[in-house]
């Protein structure tokens, strides 16, 4: 991806205060013009206010000690999903001080997943008394303070059933289908096994392997492959270098991983609704719990020498921490009579989530920018999420200041903050049905931060619609890497925009197919651990490591607030769908070499329609281009003015064709293109198509390409039809 041909305003270049009596004013950046006010709205209006202005606002506002404030409340205590009302209610009394006016908290009942009791054990029955080997310690070793009323939830799963089993275990690696059926291959069933397995999140060996899966599939494999029960653990094998077996402390103390840290997490289905009559078949069947590696190392000692050895399988099998804590990786099974006994007392009941809403109304009231975080977190969830909270505040403060200074927005702009995603987006959800009518119809954009700081390395997933307008907003922020002076965040980062969703951006994206985005600071290769989902993800932990300066949370304020800007502001909205039919054709280059000699429908007529779409793209962006450049060099004529909405009700209504089922905007996999799970797991486009080829079935693949192509045909006649795109719903 290249670099954006716009320039906007560095954070550092002041311009001098510009007011003007009346009228409107267009400033022309170096390269091209393509910021205006309010050409339409409000003559009346005596203060206007230039886009310069605004950026700078955006872009000098936020300020470390202010997210690290926010940071501080959020931090505190227990805000597990249903928790979340005290600090909705302190969030919008914030927003309001910042000059928000129209703030509501919206209420929704919702189906939340109760622990009520639990056990882990290694047990050898052989024995008549004392058969405990192991009690396995299902809380860290040391918990943030919390209140007795809400202490923080200890080893958990979200969703995973009620069960008591007792039973021999198998160590099988990250418990992906081809583990198992690499198991079988030595003669080794799991059926009516438990099994211990790695957690996938950030393994740099999955990644190179192109072989990461979803907490979900993980246990829906073990389900499949027969066995009764799922330990899972996060190994040290993709810390390096900072692990205890290099001598590092472990945090707070030092960047290693703590041995008693464990993974939460939801091992539900991404999307389905509790209201859905098949809801309840889309859960887990199998009990399943989350524990330390310091357990796991206890667990996986007593299979040493039983079974074969890691290092005598498959690459993806190589290369586990814990040796030095006495671990040889032998698969096992258990010995006759050393079992585990793995107790899980779960319900699910109905509880109340409370998401808050802040509006800024513009004067296009039908071509909504949204922006939002998650507020609900696993423990005090200092990177995730409330690094994202705590920059969704001071962008919400930024905003507030130019509204202040008499700033009215050209597309209205919308603040969320979500409660309930961390199993599995139920806040988001239920506003989402709630308003599904006109969110579908007005939401230009969903702009979504869950990690703003928690490591160094910048990642962005976003639909390619946006890419362009993502590069724009990340040179005109200046990182915080100042190795050379005036490095922005595009120059350290280097413009790679992956596919993909992240945290509520897998509602707003992969189900309801709207142009979203996600971007942050994570932690990447030689950064100190990031304790996610822990008790560790604790302000201390951000003070010390994930980002001690706090400058990581401003910077993503900077981009976030002043992407929301370039994409309000911008008479044309800055989409792009040249780069669309671009990333689609690498896709379908992709999908390709899987078929290549293989003798399976071929993938021509699907490259032949993204060739067709790529024409259209290119006629439309040019004409936006052009609409754009006529817009800012002279007042707006009606008729320039009907145009400019159609361009924009077409940019709008382009994505949502790629949507499976309009019926079922909620339903996992809805998105044709971009897949709905998370970046971490999925990276290629086209993600059932890509199902269907690796299951090498002739008919599903051709079933699959057809819609595509029918899809992708729809596309390109939206793009050509005069009128069109969604219809206008404003009031
Ligand atoms: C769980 O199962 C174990 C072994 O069968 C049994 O000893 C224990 O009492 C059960 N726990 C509960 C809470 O039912
Ligand atoms: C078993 O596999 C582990 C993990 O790959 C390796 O570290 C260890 O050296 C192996 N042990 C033997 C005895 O081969
Ligand atoms: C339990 O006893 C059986 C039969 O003697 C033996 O095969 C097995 O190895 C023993 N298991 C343990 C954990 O000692
Ligand atoms: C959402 O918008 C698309 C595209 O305009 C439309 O086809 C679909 O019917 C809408 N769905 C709902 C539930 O409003
Ligand atoms: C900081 O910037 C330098 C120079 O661009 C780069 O080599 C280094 O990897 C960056 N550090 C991080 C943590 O991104
Ligand atoms: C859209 O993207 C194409 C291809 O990357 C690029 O050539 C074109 O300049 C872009 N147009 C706009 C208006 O950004
Ligand atoms: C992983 O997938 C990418 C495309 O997403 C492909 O370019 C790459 O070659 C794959 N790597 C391996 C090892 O299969
Ligand atoms: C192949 O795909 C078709 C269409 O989705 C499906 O009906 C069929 O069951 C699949 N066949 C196999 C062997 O999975």
């Amino acid at each position: 991806m290249g670099r954006p041909d716009e320039h906007g305003h560095h954070e550092g270049r002041k311009s001098p205060r510009r007011w003007l009596a009346t009228g409107m004013k267009a400033f022309l950046s170096v390269a091209t013009v393509f910021m205006i006010y309010r050409q339409w709205s409000n003559p009346i209006s005596k203060l206007e206010f230039s886009y310069a202005e605004l950026q700078d606002l955006l872009l000098n506002v936020p300020c470390p000690h202010k997210a690290r404030e926010w940071s501080s409340y959020y931090t505190w205590g227990s805000h597990f999903p249903g928790e979340g009302f005290d600090q909705a209610r302190w969030t919008k009394t914030r927003w309001s001080e910042f000059g928000l006016q129209d703030i509501e908290i919206t209420q929704h009942s919702v189906y939340l997943p109760r622990l009520k009791d639990q056990r882990v054990a290694l047990l050898n029955l052989n024995q008549t008394h004392n058969q405990v080997v192991h009690e396995v310690s299902l809380m860290e070793d040391t918990a943030p303070p919390s209140s007795a009323e809400r202490p923080f939830i200890p080893a958990f799963f979200a969703w995973s059933p009620k069960g008591n089993v007792t039973a021999e275990y198998v160590y099988a690696n990250f418990g992906l289908d081809q583990d198992y059926e690499e198991l079988l291959q030595r003669g080794i069933s799991v059926k009516g096994k438990i099994v211990i397995i790695k957690l996938t999140f950030n393994s740099p060996l999955l990644e190179r392997l192109n072989a990461t899966a979803s907490r979900f599939n993980q246990i829906l494999s073990a389900t499949k492959a027969g066995a009764i029960g799922v330990l899972a653990y996060t190994d040290t094998q993709g810390d390096e270098p900072y692990t205890e077996a290099n001598g590092y402390l472990p945090l707070p103390d030092g960047p290693a991983r703590p041995p008693s840290m464990i993974q939460r997490g939801t091992i539900g289905l991404i999307e389905s609704s509790p209201n859905d009559a098949d809801f309840r078949a889309h859960l887990p069947q199998i009990p399943a719990v989350p524990i330390s590696y310091a357990d796991a190392a206890q667990l996986l000692q007593a299979l040493n020498n039983r079974g074969p050895n890691a290092s005598e399988l498959s690459e993806r099998w190589w290369g586990g921490g814990l040796g030095y804590r006495g671990v040889q990786y032998n698969v096992g099974p258990s010995a006759p009579g050393m079992v585990i006994n793995l107790h899980c007392d779960s319900e699910i009941e109905v509880g109340q989530v409370h998401n808050v809403l802040g509006t800024v109304e513009g004067s296009i009231k039908d071509e909504i920018i949204l922006l939002g975080n998650h507020r609900d977190t696993w423990g005090p969830g200092a990177g995730d999420s409330h690094s994202g909270s705590s920059a969704l505040n001071e962008v919400v403060r930024a905003l507030g200041t130019a509204l202040q200074q008499g700033w009215k927005p050209l597309r209205t702009i919308v603040i969320a903050s979500w409660e309930g995603e961390e199993v599995g987006r139920v806040g988001s959800r239920s506003w989402f049905q709630d308003n599904m009518q006109k969110a579908n119809t007005t939401i230009a954009a969903y702009l979504n931060v869950v990690e703003a700081a928690a490591g160094q390395n910048f990642h962005v997933q976003a639909s390619p619609l946006l890419s362009r307008a993502i590069l724009a907003a990340s040179d005109r922020v200046l990182s915080p890497n100042q190795t050379m002076s005036g490095q922005t965040v595009l120059d350290v980062w280097g413009g790679d925009v992956r596919f993909g969703t992240a945290g509520d951006s897998i509602l707003f994206q992969g189900c309801a197919c709207l142009p979203s985005s996600d971007f942050g600071f994570l932690a990447g290769p030689g950064d100190p651990v990031f304790p996610y989902h822990s008790l560790y993800d604790t302000l201390e932990y951000m003070d010390k490591f994930g980002d001690p300066t706090w400058e990581y949370h401003t910077a993503t304020a900077k981009m976030w607030g002043s992407l929301a800007a370039h994409l309000s502001e911008t008479p044309v909205l800055a989409f792009n769908v040249t780069d669309y039919a671009i990333a689609m054709k690498k896709a379908a280059n992709y999908l390709e070499s899987l078929l290549s000699g293989h003798d399976t429908p071929t993938l021509n007529s699907l490259q032949e329609a993204i060739d067709t779409l790529f024409e259209a793209a290119i006629v439309h962006d040019s004409k936006g281009a052009s609409l754009l450049a006529e817009t800012l060099a002279r007042p707006t004529p009606p008729k320039l003015q009907t145009e400019l909405q159609t361009v924009n009700r077409k940019y709008m209504a382009f994505e949502r064709v790629f949507c499976r089922d309009i019926d079922r905007l909620t339903r996992d996999s809805n998105h044709l293109f971009v897949p709905s799970t998370p970046y971490y797991v999925h990276k290629s486009g086209f993600p059932t198509l890509e199902k269907a080829i690796q299951e090498m079935n002739s008919s599903f693949i051709q079933i699959e390409r057809d819609l595509l192509v029918e899809r992708i045909g729809r596309a390109t006649e939206l793009l050509r039809e005069d009128g069109g795109g969604i219809d206008r719903v404003q009031s």
